[in-house]
């Protein structure tokens, strides 16, 4: 019997493109060519399966030029770039990595509290450049991380692991805003306080966001949000961009409305808005909060184990739209 046909979509581990191989007919963007949404199309042309990252967009477009495509695996827990309505009605099962990055992505979000509220990349910047010629009493002051108050919007896995860094390592007081409250165990866990998004807003110190894209929180912070904010607070987006309104957030951070950020996302990355790049109060990274060699191993592991376990008419490990 021949084996159903999947397209790799970007370069991932040879390893794990090897193990496909024992199952599948392969076709592997190995050479990591960037494809518009046309040619990642042409590509799943009589594809069964797909393995996606979230840089492929798989929507009711892709779908109607692959009828034959039946599985589309991201490696990554989020999955924005994924139409799933229109999977749905196409009969396309979604699948995504969770679990498996929580704790290396929850270590990125707490480096980029530290990074952006104790001036870290900033200072180094002055270092290099030569600039330091003295020690001065305010020079690259920045907030403390310990004592302080983390509000935590999203209180999804990574959500729950930053709170626990932060009440147990650092001695923060957590507060958390969430579509649904954790249950009281779970609370005591994270040592972490159910509040508003205004009264997170309005009393948190360092303010991170762990939320999922969807069009409902597209924005969630804005220019009005920002206002709420502490002048002397600092912002962290390890989410995805498009939740935070990105002219708005420069405009605060170039006016001192707020004191920092801390952005591993972007609204329409792998561009950065020019207001961003402008600033030195903003720490930002090129979206590599689950970038470990093991834990990006383990999220390719699980969209391969997804496909197997898929035409091997199992139930796969992580479905969306099942
Ligand atoms: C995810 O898994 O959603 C990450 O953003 C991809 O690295």
């Amino acid at each position: 019997m021949s084996k159903p046909k999947i397209l790799v979509a970007r370069a991932v581990f040879p390893e794990v493109i090897t193990r496909l191989g024992q199952y599948f007919d392969v076709e592997s963007n190995q050479a990591d060519e960037t494809w518009s949404k046309a040619q990642l199309a042409e590509k799943l042309k009589g594809k069964q399966g797909a393995f996606t990252t979230g840089s492929d967009r798989i929507d009711a477009d892709v779908l109607a030029a692959c009828p034959d495509l039946k599985i589309c695996a991201n490696m990554a827990v989020g999955y924005n770039n994924f139409d799933i309505d229109a999977m749905t009605e196409a009969g396309v099962l979604a699948t995504n990595a969770p679990d498996v990055l929580t704790e290396t992505t929850a270590d990125f979000g707490f480096a980029l509290v530290m990074a952006a509220a104790r001036r870290l990349t900033e200072s180094e910047h002055y270092l290099r450049a030569g600039k330091w010629n003295k020690w001065r009493y305010d020079m690259f002051a920045g907030s403390d991380i310990h004592g302080s108050t983390m509000g935590i919007m999203g209180m999804g896995r990574i959500g729950q692991g930053i709170a626990k860094r932060g009440a147990h390592g650092f001695g923060m007081k957590v507060i958390y805003h969430n579509r649904s409250r954790l249950d009281a165990a779970l609370e005591a866990e994270c040592k972490a306080s159910y509040v508003s998004k205004e009264e997170l807003l309005k009393t948190a110190d360092h303010v991170v966001l762990v939320v999922p894209y969807s069009p409902a929180s597209h924005h969630t912070i804005g220019a009005a949000e920002l206002a709420m904010m502490k002048p002397t607070a600092t912002l962290v987006n390890i989410a995805r961009g498009g939740i935070v309104d990105d002219v708005a957030l420069a405009a605060a951070l170039r006016d001192k409305r707020i004191a920092a950020a801390g952005l591993d996302v972007f609204e329409g990355e792998p561009k950065v808005h020019p207001d961003l790049l402008a600033l030195s109060n903003v720490v930002l990274t090129p979206h590599i909060a689950s970038a470990t060699m093991p834990t990006r191993l383990a999220m390719a592991s699980l969209a391969a184990d997804n496909l197997i376990a898929f035409f091997e008419g199992k139930v796969p490990p992580s479905p969306i739209n099942a």
